[in-house]
């Protein structure tokens, strides 16, 4: 049997994703999921939002991340396991869906674990771009895994970084990350340790996976006038920043229900303030006020980055033809005649 059109959603395999990053080019794409974020983040008020819903388990966690703007809605599902990589598997892996919510329909399904460095990668930036100082062109990256490449191109496509300053406790990572910046046109440092790799670095963005609370930075190492890009502290018991770095700093997040249980604030008090970084890009609140200021993003990753980003993928699908379209959906000729529909399909004797 053919399945008819309105059975058939376009799915986007991480083949057709990895296509589409070369065609549109990694560094226009990544500027352009930062533009759809940018613009969903301006209207943040009408999303439906909730925490994550998070399975968590000895090794790791898996997590739905559902959200609406009232005529699309969305969700990804993500793991994060650190100790994976040890067993030649990613810490990170996801898939999402965009359906019409007018009729339920889904209307993209789509590989998100390439998505998802992009976006994570594209929101850092978004927010580094508003936060960190004037003329920041250095950034150190500690941590330089799946997500360290990404990171990096992001902030010298939308910041305009120059030199990237790598340390992992791993030299294989920072090997590996070094060798594949290595002809995008930043200056790649590999460092010995975190004081080294943080010299001279305006930016300091946090990426390591380590199911505890680790202390990447310490109080002492972070001096006036940083932007932090803290990426790694996303869930209860796992953060990478001492406490007393958290009290110095203006601190911005994404969803403040979901970042206090999961983000780098979880060591502080429930009513600790913290500025909801939706309402810099609206105007409602200053970011960076002085030259002095220590700005922290405790990023977590909302779902709203995730509905940006597969508007975004969804919005090149016409053009680029860059899907299968997949029979996910049973569509009877008579929509209350599904169990009809299955007996039309039984094999012939
Ligand atoms: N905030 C978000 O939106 C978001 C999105 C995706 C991933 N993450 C998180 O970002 C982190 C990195 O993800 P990934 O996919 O790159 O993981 P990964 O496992 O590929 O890389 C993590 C790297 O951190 C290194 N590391 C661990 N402990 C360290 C330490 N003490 N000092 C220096 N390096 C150390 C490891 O050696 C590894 O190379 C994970 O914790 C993940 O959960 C956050």
């Amino acid at each position: 049997m053919t399945p008819s059109d309105k059975a058939l959603v376009p799915f986007v395999s991480v083949d057709h994703m990895m296509q589409l990053i070369h065609q549109i080019g990694l560094e226009p794409m990544l500027r352009g999921i930062a533009e759809y974020i940018e613009a969903d983040f301006h209207r943040w008020e009408l999303f439906d939002k909730t925490p994550r819903v998070a399975s968590h388990s000895a090794e790791g966690v898996i997590e739905l991340m559902p959200t609406s703007d009232g005529e699309v809605y969305g969700f990804k599902y993500v793991n994060g396991h650190p100790k994976n990589t040890k067993e030649g598997l990613q810490t990170v892996t996801a898939f999402g869906l965009l359906a019409d919510v007018a009729t339920g329909y889904p209307v993209l399904l789509s590989e998100m674990t390439m998505l998802t460095a992009l976006r994570t990668a594209a929101t850092s930036a978004m927010v580094a771009k508003h936060l960190a100082p004037k003329g920041a062109d250095t950034m150190a990256m500690i941590g330089n895994g799946a997500q360290s490449e990404f990171q990096t191109l992001a902030m010298k496509a939308i910041c305009g970084l120059k030199t990237v300053r790598l340390y992992d406790i791993d030299p294989a990572a920072t090997r590996k990350c070094a060798a594949n910046l290595a002809s995008h046109g930043i200056t790649v440092v590999s460092c010995a340790n975190p004081e080294e790799a943080i010299q001279g670095a305006q930016i300091l963005t946090t990426c390591t996976a380590d199911k505890q609370y680790a202390t990447i930075l310490t109080d002492n190492m972070v001096g006036a006038g940083v932007h932090i890009n803290a990426i790694g502290g996303d869930c209860p018991g796992k953060t990478e920043l001492a406490a007393g770095i958290l009290q110095r700093s203006d601190i911005f997040v994404e969803y403040p229900p979901q970042t206090r249980i999961e983000g780098e604030i979880q060591q502080l008090a429930d009513d600790h303030p913290v500025i909801e970084f939706w309402q810099v890009v609206t105007g409602q609140h200053k970011g960076r006020v002085s030259d002095r200021q220590i700005t922290l993003f405790d990023s977590v990753g909302f779902a709203i980055e995730d509905f940006s980003a597969l508007r975004y993928v969804r919005d090149q699908l016409e053009a680029t033809g860059l899907y299968h379209a997949l029979d996910l959906l049973a569509d009877p000729d008579d929509p209350r005649d599904l169990f009809g529909m299955l007996q039309r399909a039984a094999p012939e004797d």
